[in-house]
């Protein structure tokens, strides 16, 4: 008989007593809820829809089927403990980075890592000392921190730093010397947190890069939604060997996530968990598939899909297979427009798109797919064909100058701020993140004097056709004078 993963297992238990609720949420397992809604979703949606019940569990403190969820999550991922996230990997992010750093404590932080990063230091109180981060000439891709990058900034820091902050991979799949690194920090006493947002399916099978818990990370945030088959916003938190206070820890997490965490995704958690633990093959297929379609698609005229070359790219030393880049500048055109043209012609919409790329996402599902992806990419670059190269702006975001931090993140996000235009923020103290999505990696971090390189990168990024949120358009808030 088939053996259902434990948290799923425990809410059909619930659900087959037959039970007659007079508690949360409000639509009754269904019996309250709009019947169009009802009819399109499913009857099941409805009545798994639970909430901390006699018989489940309670996220906050679990003794139940999401202790047993985490627990196995735990084994499977090879940490010491797991914990279920219903808020993205960005809760995780935040919750790390509250859990081990105080108010003043130095972080070190590449300069290219995701939004969360910067909000947990707005959170905590930490600060961050910035690591440059080379791009690939020609590619146009983001690489890994350098070990010589690492240790240059050991040795120049005048004061201990508490932690090290890592993103494996990052968005475009590639990875940097882990190993070293953590066995770096750790050798100075310092405590390695890592973004593994897109690096879930690392340990489906060892034709990926090696997971961080395996490097020896003392934290790991870890999406689940993004290559695994977990709900959108359903991550794990895993804790390494090294890793001691798990009071804190726990705070942290219920200071950032819902005390009403949606039973859907804890179960989808514990489903992408076991659906991974028993599709190895499968992984093992779509590694060898990602590294069959870069070498179809290279042979396109006009399109670029990087495999060993990547491992150029600075600081990277291993790539994920399974992270689809397809390199358009030969065509004239950005990876904006090619991206457009794939929606608008083909149907098919892809992870990102930046100045020179465009980026999907492969997971086992996809396997299927291959003629209609080379299929698409021929059309592509028959249609787009143009003339010349593509000039590379993307170069100049490696080139901001890393600009003087006049306030920490969380001070410059509780000074008083106004609201200018673009044109006349130069010199300016940023009171926010500008953050272009995807892949929401910062130009512009809170605290720091604004460069004229970070804003005529932002107006190429806006002319290229990508945008970024949570400002009013063409204004950035800056600390008042
Ligand atoms: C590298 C990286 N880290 C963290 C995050 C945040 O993950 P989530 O959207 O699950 O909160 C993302 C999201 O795109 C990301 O790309």
């Amino acid at each position: 008989m088939q053996k259902w993963p434990p948290l799923l297992a425990g809410l059909l238990v619930h659900h087959a007593q037959g039970y007659l609720g007079f508690h949360t949420p409000g639509h009754k397992q269904g019996r309250g809820a709009w019947p169009e809604w009802r009819n399109l979703l499913g009857e099941q949606v409805f009545s798994l829809d639970l909430t901390e019940l006699p018989g489940l569990d309670n996220l906050q403190e679990p003794q139940g089927i999401i202790k047993e969820a985490a627990d196995a999550a735990a084994a499977y991922f090879g940490a010491e403990k797991s914990f279920f996230l219903v808020n993205g990997t960005t809760s995780g992010i935040l919750a790390m980075l509250l859990a081990s750093c105080s108010p003043g404590d130095y972080v070190f932080i590449p300069r290219y890592c995701h939004q969360a990063v910067v909000h947990g230091l707005i959170l905590s109180g930490a600060r961050p000392v910035y690591l440059q981060v080379r791009f690939h000439p020609e590619l146009g891709l983001p690489g890994a921190v350098e070990n010589s990058v690492l240790e240059k900034a050991l040795l120049e820091a005048d004061v201990q730093p508490r932690a090290l902050f890592l993103i494996h991979p990052n968005y475009y799949g590639l990875v940097g010397d882990i190993q070293a690194q953590v066995d770096l920090a750790h050798s100075r006493g310092i405590v390695v947190l890592v973004d593994e947002a897109h690096g879930a399916h690392f340990c489906a099978s060892s034709r990926f890069p090696t997971p961080s818990l395996q490097a020896g990370a003392d934290m790991v945030a870890q999406g689940a939604h993004k290559v695994l088959g977990a709900f959108t916003q359903a991550a794990f938190l895993h804790c390494g060997r090294g890793f001691a206070d798990l009071g804190r820890l726990r705070q942290a997490l219920r200071i950032v996530q819902t005390s009403s965490p949606s039973y859907l995704l804890l179960a989808s958690l514990d489903v992408a968990r076991y659906q991974c633990s028993q599709e190895q093959e499968k992984w093992e297929k779509l590694a060898e598939f990602g590294l069959e379609l870069r070498q179809k698609i290279s042979q396109i005229p006009g399109l670029m899909a990087p495999g060993e070359e990547l491992r150029e790219v600075p600081g990277v030393v291993s790539f994920d297979p399974a992270r689809l880049i397809v390199n358009v500048s030969e065509l004239g055109v950005s990876g904006f427009e090619a991206a457009f043209w794939l929606q608008k012609e083909r149907q098919i919409l892809v992870e990102m798109a930046d100045f020179q790329n465009v980026l999907l996402i492969l997971s086992p599902p996809d396997l299927d797919y291959r003629e209609k992806i080379l299929a698409a990419c021929r059309d592509l670059a028959m249609a787009l064909k143009g003339s010349g190269k593509l000039e590379n702006p993307l170069l100049e975001l490696e080139n901001i100058p890393l600009s003087p931090q006049v306030l920490t993140p969380r001070e410059a996000f509780f000074a008083p701020r106004e609201e200018v235009a673009v044109s006349s923020a130069e010199g300016r103290v940023a009171a926010e993140a500008v953050t272009p999505y995807p892949p929401g990696v910062p130009v512009i971090f809170p605290g720091e004097e604004i460069t004229r390189e970070a804003l005529e990168y932002l107006t190429a990024w806006e002319r290229a056709g990508g945008t970024w949120p949570g400002q009013e358009r063409g204004t950035i808030q800056v600390v008042a004078d």
